[in-house]
């Protein structure tokens, strides 16, 4: 049995672009893979709560120093990283906000990041704790990018940087999840934008057969 984890950020339901992507993906593992379960971390449905500060002076802790209080306050943080341990894949849907994460994906980020946790700082730098599984990231943006565009300011091509991927693959990473694959679904809210299913399956087409399960 394969056990998926799927971690949403759409406040939208029925129109969202990286939901319909997300439910065609699910579909398709369906059929590959009936064998398995889901878990679902809607964080538009059921946002997390930021960070609080006895979560930041716990987090900071080494276990053995920590408090029954302290436990406490990392209980949230314990609960959704027993989901990403439990999973063999962790598919992420989520649009772009002001070019990145939007601000409920990011406090999941905060809460499963965890030093002593699920990675391990050593002076050569974080060392990820997490048992290695395929991540799938499927973005929706409303527009087009140029991926290599120079500068720090948005000019007027029209287009804009990506913060939303490097940012993922580089967080992930930290943990120990390396094998992400992301579809990055763009000008989403052009008058033009259509249909999406040919898109979606052929990247699935490409990744999903060499997902390691
Ligand atoms: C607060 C906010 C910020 C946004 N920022 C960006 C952005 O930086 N780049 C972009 O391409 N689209 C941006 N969008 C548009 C969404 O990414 C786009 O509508 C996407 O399709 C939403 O995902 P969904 O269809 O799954 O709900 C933004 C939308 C909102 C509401």
């Amino acid at each position: 049995m394969i056990r998926i984890l799927h971690v949403s950020a759409s406040t939208r339901e029925a129109s969202s672009r990286s939901r319909i992507a997300a439910d065609m993906v699910l579909a398709r593992l369906r059929e590959s893979h009936p064998d398995q379960s889901i878990v679902e971390r809607d964080l538009a449905a059921r946002p997390l709560p930021h960070p609080d500060v006895g979560f930041v002076e716990a987090t900071a802790l080494p276990p053995k120093a920590r408090t029954e209080q302290h436990a406490h306050s990392l209980a949230l943080s314990e609960n959704l990283i027993r989901e990403l341990e439990l999973s063999d894949l962790l598919l992420i849907s989520t649009p772009m906000h002001n070019f990145t994460v939007p601000s409920v994906l990011k406090a999941w980020v905060d809460h499963v990041v965890r030093p002593y946790r699920t990675f391990q700082l050593s002076p050569e730098g974080k060392i990820g704790l997490l048992r290695p599984q395929p991540v799938l990231v499927i973005s929706a943006c409303g527009g087009g990018f140029m991926d290599d565009m120079p500068g720090e300011t948005p000019r007027t091509t029209g287009k804009q940087k990506d913060f939303l991927t490097s940012y993922l693959r580089y967080v992930l990473a930290v943990i120990g999840l390396t094998q992400v694959q992301v579809l990055r679904l763009e000008h989403q809210n052009a008058p033009s934008a259509g249909d999406i299913t040919d898109e979606i399956n052929s990247w699935a087409d490409q990744v999903l057969d060499q997902l390691e399960l």
